[in-house]
């Protein structure tokens, strides 16, 4: 099956181009569009309502540029809004979910830790996949403030540094053996918490999964691209510097209020 429509990403900011970036490697051919809405991020704070009409003001901008799917590239997001998003639009939607599974079937500890928004930590449906594995210990971490950071291009910093410390020297001392990524932004400090982490610790993002099954999609519902119309277009609803700098200015980024 063929179809020449795009595949349209959100976010709540620039985090969910790691989640782009692993769809366009597994599937060059395919159009992509990006919506970074950094304007409201982080969503990890808001309330659950305010997060689905955040979530349907993002799916309306990208069905009005006529995708064929969407991919939810936040873990906030899907949590929280992908339930009310499927009963409203016909189109499909791919979440993104931490990737407590994976971590589970890895772990020879049973003990594993996750550091994730308070919005996805405090969701019916991580609580509902967390149940399912009463035989590991899965320490939740909120990441307080380090989407804000990445958001303003601060990944190096002594503040973000100081930051991870905080959050995973107790997980190194509860002698967790993986650890879970549950924020699309977070794979962007991956470098940095591999410093901080013993090379033992295991750590899990959810980019590769997302794309699999954005593939899987596309093969038994929509139908993949004719031929090569990969052009990733990427918008974003603040000054796009810092979304053009972690994309090496190789991608063309527009300026749009929504
Ligand atoms: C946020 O907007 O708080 C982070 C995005 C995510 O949860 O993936």
């Amino acid at each position: 099956m063929q179809n020449d429509q795009a595949i349209g990403i959100f976010d709540s900011g620039i985090g969910g181009t790691s989640i782009w970036s692993a769809i366009h490697q597994l599937l060059p051919n395919e159009k992509t569009i990006y919506l970074a809405d950094s304007i409201n991020a982080p969503y990890g704070q808001k309330s659950k309502e305010e997060i689905i009409a955040l979530s349907i003001k993002n799916t309306e901008f990208l069905l009005a540029l006529n995708c064929k799917l969407i991919v939810i590239a936040c873990n906030t997001a899907t949590t929280n809004a992908i339930k009310e998003l499927r009963t409203l639009y016909n189109v499909p939607f791919i979440g993104i979910e931490p990737a407590i599974k994976p971590a589970v079937t890895k772990s020879k500890t049973q003990i594993i830790g996750i550091l994730a928004t308070q919005g996805t930590l405090n969701s019916e449906l991580f609580h509902n996949t967390t149940e399912k594995y009463h035989d590991t210990k899965i320490i939740e971490q909120v990441g307080h403030g380090l989407v804000q950071l990445i958001e303003k291009g601060d990944i190096d910093s002594n503040e973000m540094t100081q930051l991870l410390h905080s959050y995973l020297d107790p997980m190194i001392e509860a002698n967790i053996d993986c650890l879970v990524l549950g924020c699309s932004h977070y794979p962007y400090l991956i470098p940095q918490i591999r410093m901080i982490l013993p090379a033992h610790i295991q750590i899990i993002d959810s980019g590769a999964a997302v794309a699999k099954q954005t593939q899987k999609v596309l093969r038994e519902i929509v139908g993949f691209a004719p031929e090569n119309l990969s052009l990733p277009i990427f918008y974003t609803n603040t000054n796009p510097k810092v979304l053009n700098e972690i994309l090496e200015g190789k991608y063309k980024v527009e300026y749009q209020s929504f």
